[in-house]
């Protein structure tokens, strides 16, 4: 973390610059993005860089298992194997999907009370060591469970007040429908959150391609173009 200006650099290569910087510390983002658009790598690249300068980091999957979380990462990100070394030196924690497991198994009333102890549990992951920044994803499971009415709200409304409260830093993640970028609805859930990037596929000349363009950043300066931007074998990189 930069503590003079108070942001958190990503290390993504390209990306703070776009973001004067890094990420407010202590602001709670939601990354937005169509399927495959690379919602979970980017975030848990985010981590693993944050987690290498000494911040512990917490990543709660509730769409996939951790393993499979930390297999697709290593496949993704060859470049990236000491990912392993964070985890045994309690920097960085892959944990959630006990949570998901419960929500999913549960008859309707159960699965409101087990709604109610994602945010203890989301909570119980981070004091673990002590995250100061964390992920949670995606609300796209929890738009699964519960449809996008007055619980998932409440829900997204506790999970991101507890995040504030605990002055954890955090991003969570959720989908976008894809048609094309000019015909997308910004999320419901915009308004809880401090900031909003959005990626998306973009298709032109028979190639596909992807971008990410920043909504918003409260109290931060940002650019407010598209930004290409590539997985490759050492982490995600804008152009
Ligand atoms: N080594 C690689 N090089 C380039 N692209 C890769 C590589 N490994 C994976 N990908 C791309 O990354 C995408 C998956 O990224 P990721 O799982 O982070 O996306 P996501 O937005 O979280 O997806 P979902 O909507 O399933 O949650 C794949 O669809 C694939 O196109
Ligand atoms: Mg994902």
């Amino acid at each position: 973390m930069d503590r003079k200006s108070n942001v958190i650099t990503t290390g993504i290569a390209g990306f703070d610059s776009i973001i004067n910087g890094g990420i407010p510390a202590k602001s709670q983002l939601l990354l937005a993005g169509g399927p495959g658009t690379g919602k979970t790598s980017l975030s848990l690249q985010v981590l693993y860089n944050a987690a290498n300068n000494k911040m512990p980091c917490a990543f709660i999957t509730l769409d996939e298992s951790a393993e499979s979380v930390l297999r697709n990462f290593k496949s993704t990100f060859p470049s990236l194997k000491d990912i392993d070394v964070l985890i045994q030196k309690n920097m960085l924690i892959i944990d959630g999907q006990d949570s998901a497991a419960k929500i999913s198994a549960n008859t309707e009333s159960e699965t409101n009370y087990s709604l109610g102890n994602l945010v203890s549990d989301v909570e119980a992951i981070i004091k673990t060591i002590d995250a100061e920044f964390a992920v949670v994803d995606s609300l796209s499971f929890l738009k699964l469970m519960v449809g996008t009415g007055i619980l998932y709200s409440k829900i997204v409304c506790s999970l991101v007040s507890n995040l504030r409260r605990l002055g954890v830093t955090s991003i969570l993640t959720t989908d976008i429908p894809y048609y094309s970028r000019e015909k997308i609805k910004f999320p419901q859930e915009i308004l809880l959150f401090d900031g909003l990037i959005e990626l998306y596929h973009l298709n032109g000349e028979g190639k596909e391609e992807l971008a990410m363009e920043v909504i918003k950043l409260r109290g931060q300066n940002h650019d407010r173009k598209l930004y290409s931007y590539e997985i490759t074998d050492s982490g995600i990189r804008f152009k």
